[in-house]
């Protein structure tokens, strides 16, 4: 059995394109905790925010955690707020080694601007909304195993640097 791998940190440190690359190098499988929602729910999560609201948005986002935490040999790719449940940690670290990206506020502001699927900064001023969430979400980001900036945006090695903690990948 192999533990998973388990994606955490803010919009925008490059989650996503990690965790294809991590599939790309490996033999794992790729499960995204936005998609499983999106599937779930059958509309774009910006539209879950919209017509439902976060809370709700939040209580799939739970069940999807709860399920995906009890397979083994994947890539979790998690939204940027699904550590700021402690249960949903509790899960993800049962069976898996979470790795925390980041980047610095200039570099993700650089990396969302163009981007309308995020409804948390759908917002007048994103700049300040981005520093605001990261203050306030540091210690729950804290709370993985390795954090890994991504800041250079060199997909390729962040994915490397990634598996030279899990040698039998
Ligand atoms: C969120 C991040 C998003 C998505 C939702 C909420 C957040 O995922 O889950 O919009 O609270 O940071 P990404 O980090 O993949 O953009």
């Amino acid at each position: 059995m192999k533990k998973n791998i388990v994606l955490i940190g803010f919009m925008g440190t490059g989650k996503s394109v990690v965790a294809k690359q991590l599939e790309a190098m490996t033999s794992r499988r790729l499960v995204s905790t936005d998609e499983l929602i999106e599937q779930k729910e059958g509309k774009p999560i910006s539209e879950i925010f919209e017509d439902l609201g976060e809370d709700y948005f939040r209580r799939i986002e739970k069940g999807v955690v709860q399920e995906i935490s009890q397979r083994e040999s994947l890539i979790i790719d998690c939204g940027g707020g699904t550590v700021l449940d402690k249960e949903n940690v509790a899960n993800l670290k049962k069976n898996g080694i979470i790795f925390c990206l980041t980047a610095l506020p200039d570099v993700i502001y650089q990396r969302v601007k163009d981007k309308t699927h995020r409804p948390l900064l759908n917002v007048e001023d994103p700049k300040a909304k981005i520093k605001e969430l990261l203050a306030v979400r540091e210690p729950y980001y804290a709370q993985a195993d390795y954090t890994i900036d991504t800041s250079h945006g060199i997909v390729e090695i962040v994915a490397q640097e990634i598996l030279n903690f899990l040698p039998y990948d």
